[in-house]
């Protein structure tokens, strides 16, 4: 069986990267809502189904753990889908997401400037407060200097391959702005998306500011759950000498496979195999 990693588009592909850098030895099975990306903008119910219909998926094609790598269906339907459709349908699958491993390392991070956070992300995400609801679960001290900032137009950006572009540029610019009056020295990438832009992200809050991509944390919180849960890791399949170039990934996307390909694969770094699927 296999690690499920879904996502409304491509950005959970940021943290795919670090995971099977990281755990290479698995086999992975990507899926990208493309078709009905960004999820940031519509309604909660919405975002349940697409995320529900997405990880079914991943299920029928044998994976026994879903990586939500998307902060939206994370914050949106995480819960929900733990609490009310998995234990009757999957009881023996489980469904992972992202927000709370950055959270932690957020929380317990030392910084040389006072600490005073920033949180980019979807509109869904920034309505739900799941980073202040979390951030002050552990430590309520932060919540006073912890600001939050949506970023709607980033991923129609990413997804059509446009982030480099001035347009882009000039868009997070005016997004940064209120958070860098606000003298962050710690900037949180909200969304998986956004780690296509890291560069430029830096460049514009400044070097000082240490910006949080949630691949690598990601990365590490699944290597230590795995070790945590050998009743779900002893159903992985193992690849012995797989390394990060050679490991068992396969893509799928709602979306139109020819034009995925091409972003997948500037992504990705190699050319892979695309398959359509309608849900
Ligand atoms: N990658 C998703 C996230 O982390 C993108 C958001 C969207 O689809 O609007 O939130």
């Amino acid at each position: 069986m296999s690690v499920g990693i879904f996502d409304s588009g491509l950005g959970g592909l940021t943290v795919l990267k670090q995971i099977v850098k990281l755990l290479p030895q698995y086999a992975y099975v990507y899926f990208g809502d493309n078709a009905h990306a960004p999820y940031g903008d519509r309604s909660e119910d919405r975002i349940y189904e697409f995320t529900k219909s997405g990880v079914e998926f991943l299920f029928r094609q044998g994976c026994v753990l879903v990586i939500l790598a998307c902060n939206t269906a994370t914050a949106v339907a995480l819960r929900r889908l733990q609490q009310e459709w998995l234990p009757a349908a999957y009881p023996d699958r489980r469904i992972l997401g992202i927000i709370l491993p950055v959270v932690e390392t957020v929380v317990t991070m030392k910084v040389k400037r006072p600490k005073r956070i920033g949180v980019i992300g979807s509109r869904a995400t920034i309505q739900s407060n799941v980073y202040f609801k979390e951030i002050g679960k552990r430590d309520s001290s932060l919540l006073p200097a912890l600001f939050q900032k949506s970023c709607p137009l980033l991923v129609p950006f990413i997804e059509e391959g446009m982030h480099k572009s001035i347009p882009a540029a000039m868009i997070l610019k005016h997004y940064l702005r209120p958070l860098k009056q606000k003298q962050i020295s710690v900037l949180i990438l909200g969304c998986t998306h956004y780690p296509m832009m890291k560069k430029k992200i830096q460049s514009v809050i400044g070097k000082s500011v240490a910006v949080i991509d949630p691949g690598i944390i990601v990365a590490r919180s699944l290597k230590q759950y795995l070790a945590r849960h050998p009743e779900i890791d002893s159903r992985l399949e193992r690849y012995q000498h797989a390394d990060e170039y050679s490991a068992n990934v396969s893509f799928f996307t709602t979306d139109i496979a020819e034009k995925i390909k091409a972003s997948i694969a500037r992504f990705w770094g190699r050319k892979t195999d695309v398959r359509r699927v309608s849900l």
